[in-house]
């Protein structure tokens, strides 16, 4: 069977910035920095992003060209003997499984983000009860609204490599980019807006020894990435041989930090400019408001106040966040659909029938048990499987595979790759530094005084 390939740079560049900016970039970056001390959280984050998931994210590209295939395969083929053989199959059914649970837990929160595009149109046409029961939390608004969102990715997926994730990133990034400039220019034109601004991007430099805050920012860098979990790795096995893996990966990192920052200039301007029409955004324990109430409390208290046109901003601002899920889910999909294809020999569309299926099913589950599993899935899949699935992938990089061999992957795209700055550091880096500092971040979360 032939596999798909990005038919170039810019496709790769699209379809992977397009699962690494998400919900995650969107809602959770300016949540955890509202939680954590705002400027510190963000030079935090900055410092993770490019000295631990950079790396990280190139041992996936490079892994996966090299193995051209899904996670569980690649992992197999670069092993040898027994024990590293069960391990590496271990770990890529482990990144199978975990790519499947985020799906699950993600479309819950993409269906809202749906749901609440939908409410606010009908709220303009004056349908008052069916916007109601769009935005009040329910067992069948989650359930028929996560059904929606998997069916979507499904259909994105079912059509394949360049008819599906390719074309459709191509169309929704530009989207997705234009309407959070657009709505970053409206937003810091709005009184108030200015005071939020400074405390996103001053640091408060006592803040930064927190190891919460660490470890906050480290899951958050890891998650943003989407990393571990299998995703680069199988986009990293659809990129031309003669691509610039080093650069394509930076250019990936840039723009995933890149629209997290922006993101963090439109919600926190956003927040104060809330508060300057009465909304209340302090916790009773005087943090700032952050995660659900943030994004459908005090947002929409802000869209309310701004009249006629805030009913459009607030159509505009789902539309991105449902959006931005999108080119997100479509990655999680792949990972399950590409293992089913390649392992069991099915064809595309069984295969994504079968996992989509399989996954509006554990999603239902964890609708129904909402308030004793959601939170519990979140935490073991982003906090705990994807550092240390990323950790595993980083060790199989760079101890298991072949110096030479790593070194001819990635001279296919850069022919002086040797001489350069990249290769003198990056293999020591990925096999010691990444690991460690993986291993110190987790270890400390468990400490006394953490
Ligand atoms: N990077 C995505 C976000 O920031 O929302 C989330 C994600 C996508 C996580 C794909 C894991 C994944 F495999």
């Amino acid at each position: 069977m032939k596999r798909g390939q990005f038919s170039s740079r810019l496709a790769f560049i699209l379809a992977a910035s397009g699962s690494a900016v998400g919900l995650g970039n969107i809602w959770g970056f300016p949540s955890k920095a509202a939680e954590n001390g705002g400027g510190a959280f963000l030079l935090m984050y900055l410092f993770l992003a490019f000295l631990l998931a950079y790396p990280a994210l190139m041992a996936e590209l490079t892994l996966g060209r090299h193995g051209r295939s899904n996670m569980v395969s690649t992992l197999d083929s670069i092993t040898s003997g027994l024990v590293q053989k069960r391990l590496g199959q271990l770990t890529g059914i482990m990144g199978v499984i975990t790519a499947t649970m985020i799906l699950c837990f993600y479309s819950i929160i993409a269906g809202w983000m749906m749901a609440h595009t939908l409410a606010s149109i009908t709220q303009t046409l004056k349908m008052e009860k069916i916007a109601e029961w769009l935005v009040t939390f329910s067992l069948w608004r989650n359930i028929c609204f996560s059904t929606a969102f998997i069916s979507l990715t499904l259909l994105v997926i079912s059509a394949g490599v360049e008819k599906g994730i390719e074309i459709w990133s191509k169309r929704l990034m530009p989207c997705l980019l234009l309407l959070l400039l657009g709505l970053i220019v409206y937003v810091l034109l709005q009184p108030g807006a200015e005071e939020g601004l400074k405390i996103f991007l001053v640091p408060d430099f006592t803040q930064l020894a927190d190891p919460q805050l660490i470890l906050s920012a480290l899951g958050q860098a890891f998650f943003s990435l989407s990393l571990g979990v299998g995703t680069m790795l199988i986009y990293g096995s659809y990129i031309r041989s003669d691509e610039n893996l080093p650069v394509a990966g930076a250019l990936v990192t840039v723009s995933d930090t890149g629209v997290a920052v922006l993101a963090g200039m439109l919600i926190i301007p956003a927040l104060f400019a809330a508060q300057h029409l009465g909304a209340d955004i302090y916790t009773e324990t005087g943090r700032l408001i952050s995660g659900p109430d943030l994004i459908f409390h005090a947002l929409p208290a802000l869209f309310e106040g701004m009249g006629e046109a805030g009913a459009l901003v607030a159509i505009a601002f789902f539309t991105l966040m449902s959006i931005a899920a999108l080119t997100s889910s479509i990655s999680m999909l792949e990972v399950p659909v590409s293992w089913a294809i390649e392992t069991q020999k099915i064809s595309r569309l069984k295969a994504s029938i079968a996992v989509g299926v399989f996954s509006i099913l554990i999603s239902g589950i964890i609708s129904y048990k909402f308030t004793s599993i959601f939170e519990l899935v979140v935490v073991a899949t982003t906090e705990w499987a994807q550092p240390i699935l990323s950790l595993m992938l980083c060790l199989f990089c760079g101890w298991l595979m072949h110096r030479n061999h790593l070194l001819d992957e990635l001279k296919q795209g850069v022919p002086d790759l040797e001489s350069g700055l990249f290769w003198r550091i990056w293999p020591t880096y990925v096999k010691i530094f990444c690991p460690l500092l993986i291993v110190i971040i987790l270890v400390q979360s468990f400490l006394p005084f953490s």
